[in-house]
């Protein structure tokens, strides 16, 4: 008769383990009676990068990497991106259902009033170089926060956590405004709490002597980037937020620790990347050596490819919608032609099919930031803003977790056996 169990014969010993099966996963600890006597250890399983290994039960995000579906709790991408606002985005991640109106009212309120940064945290973004990279000053800045908030320390106390996550939500647009206002030797344009959180943020951005005329379908566009990155499960730096954070550390530390992990070409910097390679390109005539270089392993072909999507990443798929409504207002971004072509190619190339690397977010959100006037290594902070609501979404779900401990993998030790250290003069 079936079971939900796994029989595991260890040929080393003869003896034959009943493993149960839940949710699809055996738990590795069951392995650790698996022993070829009593001094052993226990058997582990070996899984650098972690290719096949759940590290929690998480409610807030579903993919489907073979079918292309994105879930943000229960509700399909598709329809989040084309209605809900990127304020509902953060309430749902966190909260686990829609805000209802006076919910969405309170939400709102909370986030607006406190937006305002301490002014020291100017004093300390004019510290960097004026042409230090954004990401490693939205690093210091946000990991910075902790000492402006130590009451963040206290995070056994549900609302204290709200208070912090609100914070975080509230004042990271007005951080990284102030971040691009510094490195264009700008002044600072303060929050404007009559405007709504996308419109409060580009004012803070591209506002001159109190003057910006707004642009809806600009702000649209960007709002629904910034919903399309809100979260992405076990990502790199999600992993690096909730493994920071088990150790029970302050949420500004641990959200600096995804913020810093976010800043790889591999990860969230893949949008800078994408727009530096396509300007290597140049031109469409260069298009095919590029992609020979790609196929000899001399380089990637950035914004392509996905540890979770082997087919079409579904926010890819939006974000080439939005950059055609971008376009009409900005004009058509000349980089849109060698991309699309690089797209084109790849998709009818044998290794990327054989490899099922496809477009992935990052591929086409450089072309419609840089319509928008953002430069090319500032995108990535883009990033970090929509990914913050699902960075402490995974943190608050993480701390709830009765399974949750500090996090702490095994390792396989390689090196010497026992040695006898040796005195200066006889190594
Ligand atoms: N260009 C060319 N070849 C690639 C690429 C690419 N972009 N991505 C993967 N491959 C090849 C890789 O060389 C390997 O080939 P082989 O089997 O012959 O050695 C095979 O595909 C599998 O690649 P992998 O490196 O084992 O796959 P991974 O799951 O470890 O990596 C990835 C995933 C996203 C890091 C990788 O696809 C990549 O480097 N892509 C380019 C960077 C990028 O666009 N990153 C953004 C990811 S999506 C948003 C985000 O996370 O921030």
């Amino acid at each position: 008769m079936a079971k939900d169990t796994l029989s595991i014969t260890d040929n080393r010993t003869g003896k034959t383990y009943e493993v149960p099966v839940a949710e699809g996963t055996i738990k590795a600890t069951d392995l650790r009676n698996i022993k070829t006597g009593d001094d052993d250890f226990g058997l582990m399983t070996y899984d650098p990068a972690f290719m096949n290994t759940a590290a929690c039960r998480s409610a807030i995000t579903f993919i489907d990497g073979d079918k292309g579906i994105l879930r943000y709790r229960g509700y399909p991408i598709e329809q989040i991106a084309d209605q809900a606002t990127f304020l509902e985005v953060c309430y749902l991640l966190a909260e686990g259902e829609l805000p209802n109106q006076a919910q969405l009212d309170k939400w709102t309120n909370d986030i607006r009033y406190h937006t305002y940064v301490h002014t020291n945290i100017i004093k300390f973004l004019e510290g960097f170089r004026y042409d230090a990279h954004p990401m490693g000053m939205l690093v210091g800045a946000v990991a910075a926060m902790s000492t402006f908030y130590p009451d963040a320390k206290h995070i056994e106390d549900p609302a204290n956590r709200y208070v912090q996550r609100v914070r975080l939500i509230a004042k990271l647009p007005t951080i990284a405004a102030f971040i691009f206002r510094h490195l264009r030797g700008l002044p600072y344009e303060f929050p404007r709490n009559d405007l709504d959180y996308i419109g409060n943020y580009v004012n803070m951005m591209f506002s001159i002597g109190g003057q910006h005329a707004p642009n809806k379908v600009l702000q649209r566009a960007l709002e629904i980037l910034l919903i399309l990155h809100a979260d992405h499960e076990q990502n790199c730096s999600t992993s690096a937020v909730r493994s920071v954070g088990s150790s029970h550390v302050d949420p500004y530390s641990a959200v600096s620790a995804g913020v810093a992990a976010l800043y790889g070409p591999l990860h969230g910097g893949a949008n800078e990347a994408v727009l530096t390679m396509l300007d290597e390109i140049g031109t469409r005539q260069n298009i095919p050596a590029f992609i020979e270089s790609v196929k000899k392993g001399e380089g990637r072909l950035m914004g392509f490819g996905h540890r979770v999507y082997k087919s079409y990443d579904p926010r890819a798929k939006l974000i080439k919608k939005v950059a055609y409504d971008v376009f009409a207002q900005t004009g058509m971004n000349p980089k849109l032609e060698i991309a699309l072509e690089l797209e084109k190619i790849a998709l009818e190339d044998e290794y990327f099919i054989k490899r099922k690397l496809y477009p992935n977010v990052d591929f086409y959100s450089g072309l419609i930031y840089q319509a928008m006037g953002y430069p090319t290594d500032y995108f990535t902070v883009l990033f970090a803003i929509g990914r913050l609501p699902g960075w402490l979404a995974q943190w608050e779900e993480m701390l709830q977790d009765k399974d949750q401990k500090i996090a702490r993998p095994r390792q396989i030790y390689t090196g010497p056996a026992t040695r006898n250290f040796l005195p200066i003069g006889k190594r």
